[in-house]
C-alpha cells in the first residue's frame, strides 16, 4: 500500500490515519466526511473537532457521531500565534496526521502551518485562483461568471493560495442567487472533498512549485 510524507507510514498496521477537522459553522463538509468514512470511501479516523465558535452547528455533527470536540474560541488568546500554538497542542495530543478546515473561519499563521507541513487542507466554493476569501459564490455571481465550482488546496500562510489538490467546476445560472450558487457548490464541495482527503493519506503524490502531482513521491 503506498502511502505519503504525512506520517501514515509511521501509524500502526492495521489502524487508520487521524484526521483533525477545524470547523466554525455549520459542519456539513464534517458530515460529509463522517458518511464517507461510514461508507468506506474514506480511510481515516477523525480524532477530534475543533470549534472556534461555541454554537457552532456542526459540534452537534461531531457529537453524534461520538467524535470528541472541543470548542476554542480564538478570543481567549492574546496573539493568532498564541491560538496556533494551542490549536497544534491540541491536534497533536491526539495524533492528528492531517488537519481539514471545513468552514473554519480562521487565518492560520506560520506557527499551525510550520507545525503541520504539507498537512493542512482547506475546501473552498469556487475555482481558485479566482474568487478567494469570503463571499465567494457572490463574487462569482458579481463578475458574471459562467462557471464557478470548488477547490480542495493546501493551506499556506497566503489566503487560498496554497497548492490545488482538486476542482469540480457547476454552471452558473442567469437567475442564481449566492444561495442558490452555494447550495449547487456545496453539492460538489461534499464530494470532492472526502475524495481528496482519500487520494491524499493513501496515494503517492507530491507537489512542485504550486503543483499537487499524483503517481510519484518526487
Ligand atoms: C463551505 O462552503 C466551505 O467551502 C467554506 O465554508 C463553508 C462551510 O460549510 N469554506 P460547512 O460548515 O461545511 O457546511
Amino acid at each position: 500500500m503506498s502511502s505519503v510524507p504525512l506520517g501514515v507510514e509511521s501509524v500502526e498496521k492495521g489502524s487508520v490515519p487521524l484526521l483533525g477537522v477545524l470547523i466554525s459553522g455549520r459542519g456539513s463538509n464534517l458530515q460529509g466526511f463522517v458518511t464517507a468514512i461510514d461508507e468506506g470511501k474514506l480511510r481515516a479516523g477523525i480524532a477530534v473537532v475543533i470549534s472556534n465558535v461555541s454554537d457552532a452547528g456542526g459540534l452537534a455533527i461531531a457529537r453524534g457521531a461520538g467524535i470528541e470536540s472541543l470548542v476554542m474560541p480564538h478570543r481567549a488568546h492574546d496573539s493568532r500565534d498564541a491560538y496556533d500554538r494551542a490549536l497544534v497542542d491540541a491536534l497533536r495530543e491526539r495524533g492528528v496526521q492531517l488537519v481539514c478546515l471545513a468552514g473554519f473561519m480562521r487565518l492560520l499563521g506560520p506557527v499551525f502551518c510550520g507545525a503541520f507541513p504539507s498537512a493542512v487542507l482547506n475546501i473552498h466554493p469556487s475555482l481558485l485562483p479566482s474568487f478567494p476569501g469570503t463571499d465567494a459564490q457572490r463574487q462569482a455571481i458579481d463578475r458574471g461568471v459562467k462557471v464557478s465550482g470548488a477547490t480542495v488546496h493546501f493551506v499556506t500562510t497566503e489566503l487560498d493560495a496554497g497548492p490545488i489538490v482538486s476542482q469540480r467546476a457547476v454552471p452558473v445560472l442567469d437567475d442564481d442567487t449566492p444561495e442558490t450558487l452555494a447550495a449547487r457548490v456545496l453539492t460538489v464541495e461534499h464530494e470532492i472533498y472526502a475524495e481528496a482527503v482519500e487520494r491524499i493519506l493513501w496515494e503517492p503524490w507530491h507537489i512542485t512549485g504550486r503543483r499537487v502531482v499524483f503517481g510519484s513521491r518526487a
